[in-house]
Formats: C-alpha cells, sequence, structure tokens
C-alpha cells in the first residue's frame, strides 16, 4: 500500500472511535505532562499506539517520531523513512469540547523531508492529504491557499501556547498584531495549518511548534501553494528542535516577515 493510502485509511478508521470519545469526554482519563496545561488523555495514547503498530507491521524498519512518551526523542536524523505522528492535536480543546476544533496528523517522510501527510478534523470530518508534487486535497477536491495579498486584508491564526513562550510571542507579533485584518487563536496547531490550505486563514504563528505539530499540515499548506518558514524567513525544516514557525499563502509572506519584530 502506498504510504499515502496507508495514512488516509488510519485517519478514516479512527473517526468513529475518537468521535465517540470526545462525546463521552467526562469519562476521559486525563493527567497533565510539561504543565498544568499540557494534558494528555487515553485517546492520545491509543491512537499513537494503534499506528505504531499499523506502521511496523506495514512497514517494518522505518522510524516513528510521535508526542507521546519514548517516540517523542528523535535524532537529528532519524533515518530515511521516518513517520511523524501527532495522535491529537488540540488536546485541550477536545478535553474541553471548544469548537470543536482539533486534529489527528501523520506524515511520512523521506530523507527528512515530508512527501506525504494528512490531517482529519475528526468531528466535522474534514480530511486534509498531500503528496509532495502532487497538489493537495481538502474533502477530495484541490485545496487552495487564498489570493489575499496584503495583511490588512488577511486573517491570522495567532497561537500563543502555553505560558512557556508567551512573552516573545507578545512582544514579536506585535507589529503583526496591530496590522493584521483578523485575529482568530484556535488552539490545534494542524487544523489551523490546514485551514490555511483551504484558504479559510491567511497566515499562522507560533513561537516553538514542535515537528507532529506541522510534519503533515507544511507539506499540505505547500502543496495548496503556501509557505512554511521560520521566523527569519529561512526554509522550515521537519526536525527544528522547537523553534518559531511562519506559515501563510505565500503572498503575504515577505509582509509579515517584515512586521515581526
Ligand atoms: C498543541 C496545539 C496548540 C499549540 C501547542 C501544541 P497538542 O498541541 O497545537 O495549538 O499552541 O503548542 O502543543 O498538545 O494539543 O497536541
Ligand atoms: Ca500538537
Ligand atoms: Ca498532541
Amino acid at each position: 500500500m502506498s504510504e499515502i493510502a496507508f495514512i488516509e485509511k488510519f485517519l478514516r478508521n479512527n473517526q468513529d472511535y475518537t468521535l465517540a470519545k470526545y462525546a463521552a469526554r467526562q469519562e476521559l482519563t486525563i493527567t497533565s505532562k510539561s504543565d498544568a496545561n499540557d494534558l494528555l488523555t487515553e485517546v492520545d495514547l491509543t491512537l499513537q499506539k494503534r499506528a505504531v503498530e499499523e506502521i511496523q507491521q506495514a512497514y517494518p524498519g522505518d522510524a516513528i517520531v510521535a508526542e507521546e512518551g519514548e517516540f517523542s526523542k528523535y535524532p537529528e536524523n532519524p533515518g530515511d523513512r521516518c513517520w511523524i505522528m501527532d495522535p491529537i492535536d488540540g488536546t485541550n480543546n477536545f478535553v474541553r469540547g471548544l469548537f470543536p476544533i482539533f486534529g489527528i496528523s501523520i506524515a511520512f517522510a523521506k530523507q527528512g523531508s515530508a512527501v506525504a501527510g494528512g490531517v482529519l478534523l475528526p468531528a466535522t470530518g474534514d480530511l486534509f492529504l498531500a503528496e509532495r508534487g502532487k497538489g493537495a486535497t481538502h474533502n477530495g477536491k484541490r485545496a487552495r491557499v487564498s489570493a489575499i495579498q496584503a495583511v490588512a486584508k488577511g486573517r491570522l491564526d495567532i497561537d500563543f501556547s502555553t505560558t512557556r513562550d508567551r512573552r516573545e510571542m507578545v512582544q514579536r507579533a506585535a507589529g503583526i498584531m496591530y496590522k493584521m485584518g483578523q485575529i482568530r487563536c484556535h488552539g490545534s496547531a494542524v487544523a489551523s495549518i490546514c485551514q490555511i490550505a483551504s484558504g479559510d486563514i491567511d497566515a499562522y504563528l507560533h513561537m516553538s511548534l514542535s515537528p507532529w505539530d506541522y510534519a503533515a499540515s507544511q507539506l499540505i499548506v505547500e502543496e495548496a501553494g503556501g509557505m512554511a518558514t521560520r521566523l527569519d524567513g529561512a526554509p522550515l525544516p521537519l526536525f527544528d528542535g522547537g523553534k518559531g514557525v511562519l506559515i501563510s499563502n505565500g503572498a503575504i509572506h515577505e509582509e509579515l516577515l517584515g512586521l515581526l519584530m
């Protein structure tokens, strides 16, 4: 099976389970990780376990990087063939019922570059898929970024994350926040980045994103005509050690970089 077919199958197969758990979220087993707002549920663990088992069976020997437990530690170059997964992105929204915006994200990378990726937003059923050089789809139709040409007319998702890098965000993003047409804060990196690919949002900013938060959605956005860089405008590598990211429809990227402090 091709990697993109594997990704699509896994995402579709796990939608009902995730939604059933979301509906019964009052009964979830929830613990916290790095701080009181960094949550972990049994659903994160179950989805990751299922993906790891299925990848190991279908593609023995491939490296796996994923947010939870031992899989979150990765060397600078985790191998020629590597899977990168976020079992639930937006766990806080999942637990508290916000919007509801949360996603399951899986990417497959060759020689350090994502070549296939998929994101499912289980609550709405929105499915984003992309293969390098072949374009991106949103619910089976070609996904394209917006045609917005100016920051003043654009919509930014500013992702404030935990308290850890709030000060840096407030200082560095002030210029963008003063000028941006509209500002949203959804609390799920993969959902927001994919919504740049569908043209609903024009830019996304985060001060310290992890590889599993953007591996699939970066590819999806790029294949939809958008752009992803580090905060200094340099290309965004797959394993960037948790630094900042700026992702946009491409047309307003230079203007955004110029406004960053
Ligand atoms: C989080 C979300 C959030 C971002 C955090 C991430 P998680 O992922 O993407 O939007 O601000 O930095 O950790 O923990 O829900 O998988
Ligand atoms: Ca995440
Ligand atoms: Ca997660």
